[in-house]
């Protein structure tokens, strides 16, 4: 086969693999995700400025040694590009027996693709394994991506003070960061 024809082949071969292969997996964290994970929360909360809710621009992401700590407990799971680099996230950890979920995020760029839902599914599956049986989190009860999102994937809201000492703690913490707590809500899907 000469030159130009090996080209050709190389050439449709890619094209091929472009059109077969997903845009994204999912795969635990490696610690090398570690830093690309604030930049993708950041992008992530620009949606919230559609909601009139920018100042949660302004606050912290997940702290470094927080998501390391997951990573270690086998707690943390990114979506990755087709070059490995992560686009989202889920992390958690255990509170009153439950996985609480800390952070969901998809990078502006990649959100309502199925790259959230996928990260769920894949998360759920693997702390199902691991012997949980319930999954929480907080979350602003009216948004489309948020409470209502959570409600079609079979989450309800709770009365937090019915869920034990430590989820008081997360509502009180949630208050002083200034966020709204009539617009929020506390979430369980049992799995
Ligand atoms: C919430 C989030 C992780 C979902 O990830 P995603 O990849 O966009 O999720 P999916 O594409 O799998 O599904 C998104 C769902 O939300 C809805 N949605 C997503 N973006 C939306 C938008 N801008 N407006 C309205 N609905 C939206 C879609 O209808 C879709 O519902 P469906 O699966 O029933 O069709 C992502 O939107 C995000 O990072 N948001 C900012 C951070 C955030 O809100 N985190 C959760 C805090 S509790």
């Amino acid at each position: 086969m000469d030159g130009l024809s090996l080209l050709a082949l190389a050439a449709e071969t890619v094209q091929r693999y472009e059109k077969s292969a997903p845009d994204f997996t999912i795969r635990r964290a490696r610690y090398t995700d570690v830093p690309q994970l604030g930049p993708v929360e950041r992008s992530a909360a620009e949606l919230f400025r559609s909601a009139n809710l920018d100042f949660l621009l302004d606050g912290p992401t997940v702290d470094q040694t927080f998501l390391v700590a997951m990573i270690n407990a086998n707690h943390l799971w990114v979506a990755v590009d087709r070059m490995d680099d992560p686009i989202g996230f889920v992390g958690g950890e255990n509170i009153e027996g439950n996985f609480h979920i800390v952070e969901i995020s998809v990078a502006r760029l990649f959100q309502g693709k199925g790259v959230g839902r996928a990260l769920m599914t894949h998360m759920i599956e693997d702390i199902r394994q691991e012997g949980y049986n319930a999954i929480t989190l907080t979350t602003y009860r009216d948004l489309d991506w948020n409470g209502r999102w959570y409600t079609r994937m079979g989450f309800l809201e709770m009365d937090v003070e019915s869920m034990g000492p430590d989820y008081w703690k997360i509502w009180q913490i949630e208050a002083r960061h200034g966020f709204n707590m009539a617009s929020r809500c506390l979430m369980r899907k049992i799995i």
